[in-house]
């Protein structure tokens, strides 16, 4: 049976190494798996006044969710944490009592991330990983995927130029693909 992995970026800038990372990913899936791709530009802010007629886009957001086999995070760094429009989609996806549970709940989780520093985003995906396991997501612990100097690893094709990086980064989702 096909299975789908929704990708989402953490970055919403139009010339981002993020969501760049998660074209490359897109060509690496094996045959039978989709993985498709969201940005976060269209997420309003979070405001529990909201709550009671939730904006169509927090709904479609939460159906990408809950109709995917697996979901891919690439996240910036910023200021040693996870970006602002990333959280504030998590907490949107995170309050769907109605449904007893929150719709990242349960699924395997592979967080990777790029940046133009030279520290891999580390930090942020440290951050991530942890507030996704308390949402109740299967985190992967292993293979880890950081990308520093992101500005130097890709070609005019988007695609990433060092063969052992694409090695890497296809362990790390053939990991995700096991567990769909
Ligand atoms: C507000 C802000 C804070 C940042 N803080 C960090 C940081 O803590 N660590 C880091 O490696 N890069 C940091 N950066 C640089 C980002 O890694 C770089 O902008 C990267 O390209 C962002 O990802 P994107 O290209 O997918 O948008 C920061 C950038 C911004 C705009």
């Amino acid at each position: 049976m096909p299975k789908t992995i929704l990708a989402i970026s953490g970055s919403i800038y139009s010339a981002s190494y993020n969501t760049m990372l998660l074209k490359a990913a897109q060509k690496l899936a094996p045959s039978g798996v989709t993985i498709n791709l969201l940005t976060l530009e269209s997420i309003p802010m979070f405001n529990q006044d909201l709550e009671s007629d939730i904006p169509p886009e927090v709904v479609r957001f939460r159906s990408a969710i809950e109709a995917a086999d697996g979901i891919l995070i690439s996240t910036p760094e910023y200021n040693r944490s996870i970006p602002g429009v990333l959280k504030n989609a998590i907490d949107w996806a995170s309050r769907t009592y109605e449904k007893k549970k929150n719709s990242f709940a349960g699924k395997p989780l592979l967080v990777i991330g790029a940046t133009q520093g030279n520290l891999g985003t580390v930090t942020a995906q440290y951050h991530l990983k942890k507030i996704m396991a308390y949402l109740g997501m299967q985190v992967i612990g292993q293979p880890e995927f950081y990308l520093s100097a992101a500005y130097d690893k890709f070609d005019e094709a988007g695609d990433l130029k060092n063969e052992d990086t694409k090695n890497h980064l296809k362990a790390a989702i053939d990991v995700l693909v096991s567990k769909l």
